[in-house]
C-alpha cells in the first residue's frame, strides 16, 4: 500500500456489468486501485445486467476475472475479503424504468447512511445500440442530477461517422452537462501515452527542434498480431479506420503535434489537441487513393501458428469489404508543421505487436566527413515506444572505435523496465481514478470526437462507395499490403520499426 490520497466517497454503476470489459478490464483495474489504497471505505461498484447472477455469483465471476487479468496477479484471501464487500449486483432489463429507479434509490439510501454527498458514476460498458436508451434512463431517473457529482462514462465507438457522432452528442447534451461526460479512449490512459506530454513539456531540450525546420517526417505505427477474435459482428460495422485511426492514432498525433498548454487544466489541454485536428489538411475525394491505403488480411502464420483469413472469421461476411489495415498520409497546415508529412498505419494480424511513434529528423546540411566514413549514416531519429516494451530511443551518429574514422548510428535508450521497479498501472486504472476525481483531461470532448470524424469522412465515403478490388491483399503475419510501402516510398521514405530492446535485467 502506498498511502495515496483516497478518492471521495463514490458509487460506480456499470451497465453491462456481466460483459467482457467489466470482467477483463474494469474490475481488475478497481481491484488494483483498492490495493494501491485509492478507494475509501465509502465505495461501491454495482454491476447491472440481465443475467443469472446474484451478489455472490457475481463476486465469484469478478474474482475469476481479477485472478486472470490483474497486473498484480491473483487475489489474496485477505484482500479479496475486503474488496468483495464493495461489489454488488442488480439484475434488470435496460428497457425497464424500474431498474433505473431501483439503482437511484439504492444510491440515495447509501448516501443517507454514509451521511456525505457521493460521486455517482454511471458507466456504459455496453454495445453502442444501448447508449441512447441507458443514457436517457440514467438521466431521467435523477441519478446524475447533481452536475458536479453525477458522471456518465461512455465507451467507444462514439458514433460510426460524423452524423451519428453529432446525433449522439446532441442527445447527451440534452441530458447532461459536457462536464459530466467522460468519453473513453483507453490509449490516453496508457502510461507511455501520458508520458508524451511529460517528455515534450517538462524538458526544454527538444522543443526548439520540434518543428518543420528540424523534423523531416513523423510515423505512427500501431500493429497487432491478434485478428478480430470473437468481435466479427462489431468489426464488420467498423474496420481499422473507425476502430483505431479515428480515435487512438489521431489522439497520439494530437499529443505529438499540439502546442504547449498553458496549464494542465482539462479544457486547456483539450483545446490545444483539438487545434491539431482542425489544422490537419482535409482529404479531397480525388486524393483519397494516393493518401490512404486499405488492406484486409488473408490466411497466414502468426508466431508459428496457422491463422485464417478475415473473411473466414466468425460473424464475418465471406465477401467482406471491411479493412483490417489502414495507412494514411496527413499534413498539418500550421506554422509548426507545414510541409512535414505524417504517416500513420495500423493493422490486425501483422508481423509484430507493437505501437511506436517515430520522429525522423532532417539530415545534416553538409557532410563534412569523407564519403567512405558515411556508409552507415542515418539521420537522427527519436522513437517513442508505446508498447509492448516501453521506452524512448534517440538515434545519433558516433565514431566506431578504431584507428579509422568510421561513422555508425548508435542509440541512447530510456527503458521503463530498467529505470523503474514495480508494475505500471493499466490504462483503465488511470482513467477510472480520473473519473472519480472529476478530471476529464484524458477523455474525449464532444468537439474532438466530431473533428476526428469530420477529418476521416472523405476516406470512409470513398472506401464504402468502392469495394476494394483486391481484398484480401496481405498475408496474416506480414507487414501489410505492398501499396502501403509504395505510398511512403513515393516520398523517398520507408516505414520504420525500431522496438525498444528488452532489458537484460529487471
Ligand atoms: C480497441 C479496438 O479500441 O483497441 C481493438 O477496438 C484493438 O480492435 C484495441 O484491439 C487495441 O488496444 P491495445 O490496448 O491492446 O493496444
Amino acid at each position: 500500500m502506498e498511502g495515496n490520497e483516497k478518492i471521495a466517497p463514490s458509487v460506480l454503476v456499470i451497465y453491462g456489468g456481466g460483459g467482457d470489459l467489466t470482467w477483463r478490464k474494469l474490475m481488475p483495474a478497481l481491484y488494483n486501485l483498492f490495493l494501491d489504497d485509492w478507494l475509501p471505505e465509502q465505495f461501491q461498484v454495482i454491476g447491472v445486467a440481465k443475467s443469472d447472477f446474484d451478489d455472490d455469483s457475481f463476486r465469484a465471476h469478478v474474482r475469476n476475472g481479477i485472478d486472470q487479468f490483474s497486473r498484480s496477479g491473483k487475489t489474496t484471501d485477505d484482500a479479496w475479503a475486503k474488496f468483495s464487500t464493495y461489489v454488488k449486483y442488480i439484475d434488470g432489463d435496460f428497457e425497464d424504468d424500474a431498474l433505473f429507479a431501483q439503482v437511484k434509490t439504492r444510491v440515495d439510501e447509501m448516501e443517507h447512511a454514509w451521511g456525505v454527498p457521493i460521486n455517482r458514476v454511471a458507466y456504459l460498458a455496453v454495445p453502442p445500440k444501448f447508449f441512447e436508451l441507458i443514457s436517457k434512463k440514467v438521466s431521467e431517473s435523477g441519478f446524475t442530477a447533481d452536475i458536479l457529482r453525477g458522471r456518465l462514462v461512455i465507451e467507444k465507438p462514439f458514433g460510426r461517422d460524423l452524423k451519428s457522432a453529432i446525433e449522439l452528442n446532441d442527445l447527451l447534451h440534452g441530458l447532461y452537462d459536457e462536464r459530466q461526460l467522460y468519453r473513453i479512449d483507453h490509449y490516453l490512459g496508457k502510461e507511455t501515452v501520458q508520458n508524451i506530454l511529460a517528455f515534450r513539456f517538462a524538458n526544454a531540450l527538444f522543443e526548439p527542434l520540434w518543428n518543420r525546420n528540424y523534423i523531416d517526417h513523423i510515423q505512427v505505427t500501431v500493429f497487432e498480431e491478434l485478428g478480430v477474435e470473437a468481435r466479427g459482428n462489431y468489426y464488420e460495422t467498423a474496420g481499422a479506420l473507425r476502430d483505431m485511426i479515428q480515435n487512438h492514432l489521431l489522439q497520439l498525433l494530437c499529443l505529438i503535434a499540439m502546442e504547449p498548454p498553458v496549464s494542465f487544466d482539462a479544457d486547456e489541454v483539450r483545446n490545444k489537441k483539438v487545434d491539431v485536428l482542425h489544422a490537419i489538411r482535409k482529404f479531397l475525394p480525388e486524393e483519397v487513393h494516393s493518401l490512404a491505403v486499405r488492406g484486409q488480411y488473408d490466411k497466414g502464420w502468426i508466431e508459428g501458428e496457422k491463422v485464417i483469413a478475415y473473411r473466414k472469421e466468425p460473424d464475418v461476411s465471406p465477401d467482406s469489404n471491411v479493412e483490417t489495415f489502414a495507412a494514411l498520409k496527413f499534413f498539418i497546415d500550421n506554422w509548426r508543421w507545414q510541409g512535414v508529412p505524417i504517416y500513420m498505419r495500423t493493422g490486425k494480424r501483422m508481423n509484430e505487436a507493437i505501437s511506436v511513434i517515430t520522429i525522423q529528423f532532417k539530415p545534416v546540411p553538409h557532410h563534412s566527413f569523407p564519403a567512405a566514413t558515411n556508409e552507415n549514416w542515418q539521420p537522427n531519429r527519436l522513437v517513442l515506444n508505446i508498447q509492448p516494451n516501453m521506452g524512448i530511443r534517440l538515434r545519433f551518429q558516433a565514431k566506431t572505435p578504431g584507428l579509422k574514422m568510421l561513422l555508425n548510428p548508435v542509440d541512447m535508450q530510456f527503458n521503463y523496465a530498467q529505470s523503474y521497479t514495480g508494475t505500471t498501472p493499466e490504462a483503465y486504472e488511470t482513467l477510472l481514478l480520473d473519473v472519480f476525481q472529476g478530471d476529464a483531461t484524458l477523455f474525449m470532448r464532444a468537439d474532438q470526437v466530431e473533428s476526428a470524424w469530420a477529418l476521416l469522412m472523405p476516406v470512409l465515403n470513398a472506401w464504402s462507395a468502392n469495394s476494394s478490388p483486391n481484398f484480401p491483399n496481405y498475408e496474416a503475419g506480414s507487414h501489410g499490403p505492398d501499396e502501403a510501402q509504395a505510398m511512403i516510398a513515393k516520398d523517398g521514405h520507408s516505414w520504420i520499426l525500431t522496438p525498444i530492446d528488452e532489458p537484460d535485467c529487471r
